[in-house]
């Protein structure tokens, strides 16, 4: 038992949509723009009251639900964030109370859009040295909080969510069969909040000057996205020795659905093997990939056995990529097995 696998996943979007039409009526943009340079159609935002690790805490419950694992025998939460409830303490340590979750140690990550596999990737190696056996990763994004709502070049992008994975040990060859990080700190001015830091305090200025909000070089990054994600794919392929033949299913970070169609087809790998959803959430970083597993296995996309590769790139600049044999996170392979087993016949009494 050296393997490691998402045992449950869960996830927790906000009611309240902001479609392109909405913002149209704030900044000088539109629906076409929006939906032809990004794919985006709406957002998910989040009400005043509620903060990243709310979001977190309703991800986190439904993956542990679907994982049948109690609170209690949670080992260590990682929280991959941008938007923390606050500078510290941790938004882990808040979501490790609220679950009840008290043999937990915890901390928050930060590596941006890549954030859920940095996370992913240090959780496994706890449960591959034996020094853990459940480890919550929590993929959590208030980005509303820090957009600024009058600059059309990215309030267009960014939408509020939370992704939560239940990982566990599993047999060698289930799961999670490889995994590549990488970074370049020195794009770190292309995507970034430079004020309310130690370099750049909050000040009467900074908040006058709006640099508290997200600041982006889009077209740079798109440029630096692409071939990072395509580079970091084929390596942990190679590493799982497998092929781009092998992959039943692609689970990009979702960001721009041209920076998506640009790596598929850099990669080799058709749309129908692609999976999408930025058409309903926009770009919500670290949530994005758990998220988007969810969606696909629950819109039956993806099931157990599956070989699914999932890659992301973002702030810092950070990348990542993970291939994993897929096992079932979401209940839906025994909702599927309990159907067939009531649809053979002769079982219909039962
Ligand atoms: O999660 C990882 C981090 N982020 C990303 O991966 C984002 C990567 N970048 C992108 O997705 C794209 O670069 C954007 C969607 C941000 C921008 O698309 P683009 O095709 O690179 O557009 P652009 O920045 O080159 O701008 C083209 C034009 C400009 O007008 P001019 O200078 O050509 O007259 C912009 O002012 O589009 C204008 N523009 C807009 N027009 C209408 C920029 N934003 C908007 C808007 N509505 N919302």
């Amino acid at each position: 038992m050296t393997g490691v696998t998402i045992r449950g996943l869960g996830v927790s979007l906000p009611e309240e949509i902001r479609t392109n039409a909405d913002l149209a009526s704030m900044v000088e943009t539109s629906h076409e723009w929006i939906l032809t340079r990004t794919g985006i159609v709406e957002r998910r935002i989040a009400s005043a009251t509620v903060a990243t690790s709310d979001l977190a805490l309703g991800a986190a419950r439904q993956a542990l639900a679907n994982a049948g694992v109690e609170a209690e025998e949670i080992d260590l939460i990682i929280v991959a964030t941008v938007t923390p409830d606050m500078l510290f303490p941790a938004t882990g340590c808040l979501v490790q109370e609220a679950l009840g979750a008290r043999r937990a140690a915890s901390f928050d990550l930060e590596a941006a859009c890549s954030g859920f596999l940095y996370g992913v990737s240090v959780g496994a190696q706890f449960i591959r040295t034996g020094t853990y056996r459940r480890v919550l990763v929590i993929g959590a994004e208030t980005l509303s909080r820090i957009v600024d709502w009058s600059d059309r070049s990215t309030c267009v992008l960014f939408g509020d969510g939370a992704g939560a994975a239940v990982l566990e040990p599993a047999p060698e060859g289930e799961g999670l069969l490889g995994v590549v990080l990488g970074a370049d700190g020195g794009h770190a001015d292309l995507i970034s909040q430079p004020a309310g830091g130690s370099r750049r305090p909050a000040s009467l200025e900074t908040v006058l000057q709006g640099e508290h909000t997200i600041r982006m070089n889009g077209r740079e990054v798109f440029r630096l996205a692409v071939p990072a994600m395509v580079r970091a794919s084929e390596q942990v392929l190679a590493q799982a020795g497998l092929r781009v033949a092998d992959v039943d299913l692609f689970v990009p970070h979702q960001a721009n659905a041209r920076i998506i169609d640009a790596v598929g087809e850099r990669l080799g790998i058709e749309r129908e093997r692609v999976f999408l959803n930025i058409e309903r959430y926009g770009n919500i970083s670290s949530a994005s990939i758990p998220v988007s597993l969810y969606d696909a296995e629950t819109g039956g996309r993806l099931r157990p056995g599956d070989l699914v590769l999932t890659a992301a790139f973002g702030a810092g600049l950070t990348w990542a990529a993970a291939v994993w044999r897929w096992t079932g996170a979401t209940g839906q392979d025994r909702a599927l097995s309990r159907v067939r087993s009531l649809l053979e016949p002769g079982t219909w009494e039962s």
